[in-house]
This record gives structure tokens, sequence and C-alpha cells, in this order.
């Protein structure tokens, strides 16, 4: 099995380039669906999870082909995908096991071929995480909807699925994906009311429109699509990965460092940043990027994870490992997902002084880390611990680092060439 192995207690300097977010193209890739011409989405990560995607659509008629263009920084992926034809409406339980967002092929099939099957997804390391939400708001456009033997299988009525209303009870951003790629076929109006507003939504629906979708509200809570009989193809740019850039952040903080995160944005990241410069650093929105620069101790901090604007659940690991190092007591909540602090365990073989109460953790700043054999349990999680082990004294060994391969494109090699002492070492 595959190790990562980390000599810690470099500073990190120079110019990090930030892949294309893999939550946005986890959304984009399965408008193919909705149109019989072809989509190209370029700036595409080099990722487990967009491969094993690739694959789910091409059990289900989407062809699809990759060319690579050189860009600065490395390879601008681009692939293009054509379902001329649906030829198979079932995404099965073997696929969705391993990657919870194929159940962002349920609004697309739904919408174009006027059924699908998908695997329930089942519970995941981070917790339960349900589809509910998926399920009615496709009824709320009329899709008849069964669950039988771990599958859902869902079917539109006669000529279609029609316009709807949807109100969300809780911000679901998967529910507002699938529940959007369905609508935009749907036969008239569909109001979506508590819609997601992470930047990936906003991602989608200018992909959408591309497409020839009409979508009015883009990046507000209140999403209003006017249905079309067909959608066109596209080309489209995926967009930067601000939880990769978040990611890095914190890995120039805990190091110290100065690095430059080359084409993030920051108008998706005004939380993470602000967290960052609560932090102590400081952060310069550049022509190129975003820089980050660590100048003294580490502040200690308090947050909360919410849906977006606010604190994303997906950067709550890496805080916590930056603010292990920090001056003082943090307190972290986490209000998404429950179940989401298995790195703590990890973090504190480590050294580290954090205490979880139900969905708070107490993390009490030491002066130092201490190398570690640790163990990957969640692609955020993971990462944690890799800043880490960036700052610990000695060797720090993440082992089923397959999790970091679904989310973090060339990891070793970004690292690496910032002056971290990082390695893969592939028969380990
Ligand atoms: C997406 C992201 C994930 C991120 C999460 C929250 C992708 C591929 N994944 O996941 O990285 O951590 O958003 O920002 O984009 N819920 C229900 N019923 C449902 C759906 C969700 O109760 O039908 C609950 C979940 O259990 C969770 C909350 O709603 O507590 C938010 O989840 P959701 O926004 O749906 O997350 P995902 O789309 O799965």
């Amino acid at each position: 099995m595959d190790r990562i192995i980390i000599r810690g207690g470099r500073r990190l300097s120079g110019t990090v380039p930030i892949s294309g977010a893999k939550n946005a193209a986890l959304t984009l890739l399965p408008c193919a669906l909705l149109t019989d011409g072809r989509l190209t989405l370029s700036n595409l990560p080099r990722l487990a999870d967009v491969d094993s995607f690739g694959h789910l659509l091409n059990g289900l008629g989407v062809s699809t082909t990759i060319a690579g263009a050189k860009a600065a920084g490395g390879i601008d992926r681009a692939m293009t995908l054509q379902a001329e034809a649906i030829v198979s409406t079932l995404a099965p339980y073997d696929i969705v096991r391993k990657m919870r967002a194929s159940i962002l092929v349920l609004g697309p099939l739904l919408a174009r071929a006027g059924e699908a099957t998908v695997s329930l997804p089942g519970g995941c390391a981070i917790g339960n995480r349900p589809i509910d939400l998926h399920l009615k708001a496709l009824e709320a456009l009329g899709a008849e909807i069964e669950l039988a033997a771990g599958y859902v299988k869902a079917v539109a009525p006669r000529g279609g699925l029609r316009g709807g209303r949807v109100t969300f009870p809780i911000v679901s951003v998967g529910a507002t994906e699938n529940v959007l790629m369905a609508a935009v076929l749907a036969a008239g109006e569909t109001l979506i009311e508590n819609a997601a507003r992470e930047p990936e939504i906003s991602d989608l629906c200018r992909c959408l429109v591309a497409m020839g979708a009409e979508i009015e509200g883009i990046g507000t809570e209140s999403l209003l699509v006017q249905g079309k009989a067909a959608l066109h193809g596209a080309d489209y740019r995926v967009m930067p990965d601000r939880i990769e850039a978040g990611s890095y952040a914190c890995a120039a903080a805990i190091t110290g460092g100065d690095l430059l995160l080359e084409g993030a944005r920051a108008e998706d990241m005004g939380a993470i940043i602000a967290g960052l410069v609560e932090a102590g650093l400081t952060v310069t929105d550049e022509a190129g990027g975003l820089r980050v620069a660590a100048d003294g101790p580490i502040r200690a901090l308090s947050l909360s994870t919410a849906p977006f604007p606010a604190f994303p659940t997906d950067m709550q690991a890496q805080f916590m490992a930056m603010l292990a190092l920090a001056d003082g007591a943090s307190v972290l909540t986490e209000t998404i997902f429950e179940n989401r602090y298995m790195h703590v365990p990890e973090l504190t073989r480590m050294g580290a002084d954090i205490e979880v109460r139900g969905r708070t953790a107490i993390v009490r700043g030491v002066k130092g880390l201490v190398g570690a054999p640790v163990m990957a349990t969640d692609l955020r999680a993971s990462m944690s611990l890799v800043l880490a082990g960036l700052a610990a004294t000695g060797e720090t060994e993440v082992l089923r680092i397959y999790h970091l391969d679904r989310g973090y494109e060339r990891l070793e090699e970004k690292l690496s060439a910032v002056g971290a002492d990082i390695e893969r070492d592939s028969d380990g």
C-alpha cells in the first residue's frame, strides 16, 4: 500500500499552482448526460474521483476523450464528453460505494432518459450522509421514487419532468446540484429555495447556462430555472479549487512560510481568508493568485463550520492541524457532519492537545509536534496529517493515502517544489 513520508521542519516558499476544483468537476461531469452535444471541460484536475466519474459515465453511454495542453504550472487537462444516446440508466453499487458523488447522475439521467437507478451510497467515514433531500426535490418535479434492494429507482412522469417548487429544509450542496441538473430539462419553471450558495454551485449554473439553460439568481439562495426542451454542447473551464488553495495556505502557516497560491480566487475564499488573517497570516490578493505569508506565531481562534459563505467543513481538519501549534486555545465547532474529527486521535499521537466535546473541539496550542506513523481516514483528515507532518520534528509516515489521491493533485510534487521533504513510497 502506498504511503507518504515527510521529514518535517522545512519552511515552504515559492509558488503552488492550484488545480481545478474537485467538487466542481464532480458536478460538471454529469452535465454531459443532459445533451447529445459535446461538453469539453478544461482545467480538470487529475484525481482518482474524476477518473471514477469518467468510468461511471462511460457505462451510461458517454464517450470521453482526454487532451492535455501545456499550461503555467503543469498540464491543463481537458475532457470532452458526449452522450449521443443514453445506453444505461444504472449506476451500480460498485462505483457508488467508492464515490458518493455518483448520486449526481440521478437528476440528469431522470431528466434526459426519464428514469434512473442508482445504488444508495450508504454510510461513509464522515457520517451518515443521507440522500432524502435529493429524492424529495426530484419528487417535486414529478419523479416517482422507489427504494428497493439498496437502490433508488426514479421514474419521470409520462411526458417528462415538470417544473416545480423546491424548498430545502437544510442547505445541501449535492441536492441543490441534482435538482438543478434535472430542472434545466423539465417542462416549465422551477424555483429552488434555500439553495446551497457554494462557488461550485455557481460554477455548475454557469456551465449549464453555457449549454443553453436559463437560470436566474446564480450565487443566491433562490434559483429560478426555465426548463428547456434540449441543451447543447459547450466548452467550460472548471473553477480553481478553493479547498486545495486553503490547504496550501495552512501549509504556509504551519511552516512559517510564504506561498503564492497560483490561480486561487479570493472571492471564493472569504471565510477561509478571514480565518487565516485571524490566525496571524498576511494574505494578499495578487494578479496571479493569493499570497499567504506567515510572519510571527500562529494565533488561536474560534470558528464554526456552516454552509457558504461561512467557514467550510472541508477546511476544518486542516485548520485544526495549524491551530495545534497556535499560541493559546482554539475552539472549533463542526455543524455540517457528525464524526468529522477522525483526525483528532492521529494528531494527538503527534503531540497535539485536542479535546473533543460533542461537535466542539478545543485545541490547546503546543510548542511542537513529533513525527509518527499515522493513518489517513478521509480526504481532508489526511491533509491535516500531512500538514502536521510538515511542521513536526522527525519523520511522519502517512498510510492509506488513496484518500489524498481522491482530492489532491500531485501533492508530493507540489509540496517538494516549494521546499518540503516529502516522498511517496509505492510499495510500503
Ligand atoms: C458536498 C461536498 C463535500 C462538502 C459538503 C458540505 C461534493 C462532491 N462534496 O457534499 O466535500 O463537505 O458538500 O459543504 O461536492 N444531508 C441530508 N440529506 C440529504 C443531503 C444532505 O440530511 O439528502 C445533510 C448531510 O448529512 C450534511 C448536510 O446535509 O449534514 C450537508 O451535506 P451536503 O451539502 O449535501 O454535502 P454533499 O453534497 O454530500
